[in-house]
């Protein structure tokens, strides 16, 4: 887990920029679910089998007796919600987005945190592929908004349940005069699900892994045709992308399309900056109904290294014109009253209202190159005026404060 620092503030500042303004145009809600689940909202989702239920979920017990957990993922929530909201009642499809921590017990590795934070975007009630290319163009975008380049969308297929079933145990077939020379994961995943074995990055197995059954040889008519119109789609919209029979990702709840944003410079198991895919699965498992829907999540601390690699531009701190610098127990009093009248105009002061000495205060003004530099001292204080100094010139003319916005606004409006 780590802290955010201010030095980064430009970084966040961008990122949440972006989703807001890509939310608002493709007409998608904010929503924010509790940090803390119930442990069933991700055991019944996710899958027993997977990565992240298997040993990366922080539970919580309450003195209730509750047993809940820290959220691994926005998703399973985000369909919780959905049934306890009574969305469906909504025109559908639902539209929404999500901004916020998530919680893996991981081990760390760069790019990998145990707290890390995410943004989201789901679409609930379409079962149509128009919806899958309508998130894999926005995750584009957005990364590409936010100054990543290089990027490349690996898509792949899962079916359905039905299909998987089949699939599933050609897989079986394949893996089982292998699996003694595979890891012990992939010997587990045997057992439990093998197609998480499609996604172990260890060596050995990964040479196995390249000649087992593709799913695309499994999937029936109904998926296969939904896929070729995703295609058909990405291909219109010229998005990058890449067919990889082997994504299968990390949660069990998928169906149909799954996808992965990468850097393709650095496509490697650790650096996705986004994922995501259907769980038409996911509504018949967490409400008893069944809800078509398709979503994706980019990982923010992921996209901001990726950011500073590509030198991405991120907003600055405005440079500061003005400079108060005050005086005297009343000259400080009235200061940080001045401050709030400026900021009230829109107008950027800087100051060092912790520092009394004038002198230490005239050098941060200087450093800071402004304009003007703006003295009150006990004096201009009791008379209600302020001293206003021209830092090209050195001219200095002492003014009423009342008349000091104007006066302000003016010489800035010169310069
Ligand atoms: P996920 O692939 O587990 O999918 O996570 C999405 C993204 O979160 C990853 O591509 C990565 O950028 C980031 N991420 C995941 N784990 C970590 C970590 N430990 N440290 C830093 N970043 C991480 C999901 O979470 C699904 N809920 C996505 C989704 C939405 N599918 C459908 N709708």
């Amino acid at each position: 887990m780590h802290d955010i620092l201010p030095e980064d503030s430009p970084y966040w500042e961008k990122v949440r920029q972006e989703v807001f303004e890509m939310a608002k145009f493709y007409d998608f809600g904010y929503v924010e679910t509790p940090i803390l689940e119930y442990q069933g909202v991700f055991e019944k989702s996710l899958g027993v089998a997977s990565e992240v239920v298997e040993k990366e979920i922080y539970g919580v017990k309450t003195k209730g007796g509750d047993e809940l957990v820290l959220r691994p993922e926005g998703t399973a929530p985000i369909m919780r919600a959905y049934f306890q909201h009574g969305w469906e009642s909504l025109p559908q499809p639902v539209k929404v987005f999500y901004l916020g921590q998530m919680f893996r017990h991981e081990s760390p590795q760069a790019g990998r945190y145990r707290q890390f934070h995410q943004f989201g975007f789901e679409v609930i009630g379409s079962e149509d592929p128009v919806s899958d290319a309508e998130l894999i163009l926005i995750a584009m975008n957005l990364l590409k908004d936010m100054g990543i380049k290089n990027l490349i969308c690996e898509i792949n297929s899962l079916g359905d349940k039905t299909c998987r079933i089949k699939y599933r145990q050609a897989l079986k077939d394949y893996f089982r005069s292998h699996i003694k020379k595979m890891c012990s994961n992939c010997q587990r995943r045997f057992k439990e699900n093998p197609l998480r074995i499609l996604d172990c990055k260890e060596e050995k197995c990964k040479e196995i892994i390249l000649k087992a059954p593709q799913i695309l040889d499994f999937i029936c008519d109904d998926c296969r045709s939904h896929f070729k119109k995703l295609i058909e789609f990405l291909d219109e919209l010229e998005v990058p992308y890449l067919l990889n029979p082997y994504l299968v990702r990390g949660l069990d709840y998928y169906t149909k399309t799954v996808f992965e944003i990468y850097n393709e410079e650095k496509r490697s198991s650790q650096s996705a900056l986004a994922g995501g895919g259907r769980y038409d699965g996911l509504g018949e498992i967490l409400g008893g109904k069944n809800i078509p829907a398709v979503g994706f999540a980019c990982g923010i601390e992921r996209v901001i290294y990726e950011m500073k690699e590509s030198k991405a531009r991120v907003p600055q701190k405005p440079m500061p014109k003005i400079f108060l610098v005050q005086l005297g127990d009343l000259g400080k009093k009235k200061s940080l009253k001045l401050m709030e009248e400026f900021r009230k105009h829109n107008i950027f002061v800087s100051e060092s209202l912790s520092k009394h000495s004038i002198k230490s205060q005239m050098k941060s003004a200087d450093k800071e190159g402004v304009k003007l530099t703006l003295i009150l001292g006990q004096k201009e204080a009791l008379d209600n005026e302020i001293i206003i100094r021209d830092m090209t010139s050195g001219v200095q003319e002492t003014i009423p404060i009342p008349k000091l916005i104007n006066e302000i606004k003016k010489r800035l409006k010169a310069a």
